[in-house]
């Protein structure tokens, strides 16, 4: 499939998709490829005038081919309106929190953009999921390698007071389940911990998780392993799920699997003049083993994934610029 596709006059046209979510971290880079892939595209958010969705207008293309509209996921006609006319969907929004409210933010909002792209005669969906919904199983061995047919263990992820990973696996199913009853065809996106430049001006989770350890508001880090991604593979790989008609299902965008031992180790090794704590919370314990996982779905796609000390590399200049770091000179790190 390409960005193109045959008018009813027979012309071929750009392709029009519509991109939930647009402002947020992820979003903001599937708008950027879908653009630089020659797409038309309309982008939803809660309040498009705010001036934390301005950066939209200023990618690439966004002059000629992008258009910015108000959608909320729990208000049905709002996400009709803004599929009408729409070859793709993709739908990115969610909430990223814990809190027990949002839940049905997530779930409902899912549930409504599936039916209403559905009734607007959309052909083709990408949701976003989370490795919040693959992961977390305790029972899980260790020896077992990280797949598409994972699923987080829900009451162990409800008892630890995970509520955001419920709510993925909930929005997730609900996709999957929506999408087969009303005839969509649907491919699903399985980030992990997105790392990388921000091209949205707040502070988004993620990169938060790593602005913590340079600020030195951690004290000490945890005895885990994570996954880890750039965020620009993460918005490649909708693009190519969307793109490829083969593609159905799940993908998981992983592109590596550290210790955060080795997470730190990174950061402190590029950026030596920032406070990074070199503390673990379990110190004399057994360190947790990396897991083995698969991206060859996504690989089969097309996907190359990009080399994590870049990833954390240009998140720290990015959020430098952004004021969201302060730049400190290595003769200044004393001070803080
Ligand atoms: N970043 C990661 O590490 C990561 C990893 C795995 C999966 N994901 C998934 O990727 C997606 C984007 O995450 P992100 O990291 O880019 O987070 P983000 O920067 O916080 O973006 C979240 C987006 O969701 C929108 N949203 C929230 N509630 C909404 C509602 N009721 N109606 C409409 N839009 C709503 C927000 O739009 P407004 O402008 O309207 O507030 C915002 O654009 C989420 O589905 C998340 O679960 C992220």
């Amino acid at each position: 499939m390409s960005s193109y596709s045959k008018a009813s006059n027979g012309e071929e046209q750009q392709q029009l998709v519509c991109v939930t979510g647009a402002g947020g971290f992820i979003g903001s880079w599937v708008v950027k490829e879908l653009l630089l892939r020659g797409y038309r595209v309309r982008g939803t958010a809660r309040d498009p005038a705010d001036s934390k969705n301005a950066h939209l207008l200023a990618l690439e293309g966004a002059k000629e081919r992008l258009t910015l509209c108000r959608a909320d996921v729990l208000d049905f006609d709002s996400l009709r309106a803004a599929f009408t006319g729409c070859h793709g969907v993709f739908h990115v929004a969610s909430p990223v929190s814990n809190d027990p409210e949002l839940v049905p933010v997530a779930v409902e909002g899912t549930r409504n953009v599936i039916s209403a792209a559905a009734d607007e005669g959309v052909r083709r969906v990408v949701f976003t999921s989370s490795y919040g919904a693959v992961h977390m199983d305790p029972n899980r061995s260790p020896d077992a390698i990280l797949d598409e047919t994972c699923w987080s263990d829900y009451d162990f992820c409800k008892q630890t007071d995970n509520l955001y990973c419920c709510a993925k696996m909930m929005a997730e199913i609900t996709a999957t389940e929506e999408a087969a009853r009303r005839g969509l065809q649907l491919a699903v996106v399985v980030p992990c911990m997105t790392m990388g430049p921000m091209l949205q001006q707040t502070l988004n989770f993620s990169s938060n998780h790593v602005a913590r350890y340079l600020m030195g508001t951690k004290r000490s880090y945890p005895n885990a392993v994570a996954a880890y991604v750039d965020v620009r593979d993460v918005a490649r790989a909708h693009v190519l799920a969307f793109e490829r008609p083969e593609a159905r299902g799940r993908y998981l965008c992983i592109g590596t699997v550290l210790h955060r031992a080795q997470l730190i180790a990174m950061l402190r090794e590029l950026f030596p003049q920032y406070p990074v704590t070199a503390k673990c919370e379990d110190d004399g314990k057994p360190m947790a083993k990396p897991y083995r996982f698969s991206n060859q779905r996504v690989k089969d796609l097309g996907m190359e994934f990009t080399p994590l000390k870049k990833s954390l590399y240009e998140a720290v200049v990015s959020m430098q610029k952004k004021g969201h770091l302060p730049v400190i000179r290595e003769q200044q790190r004393a001070y803080l």
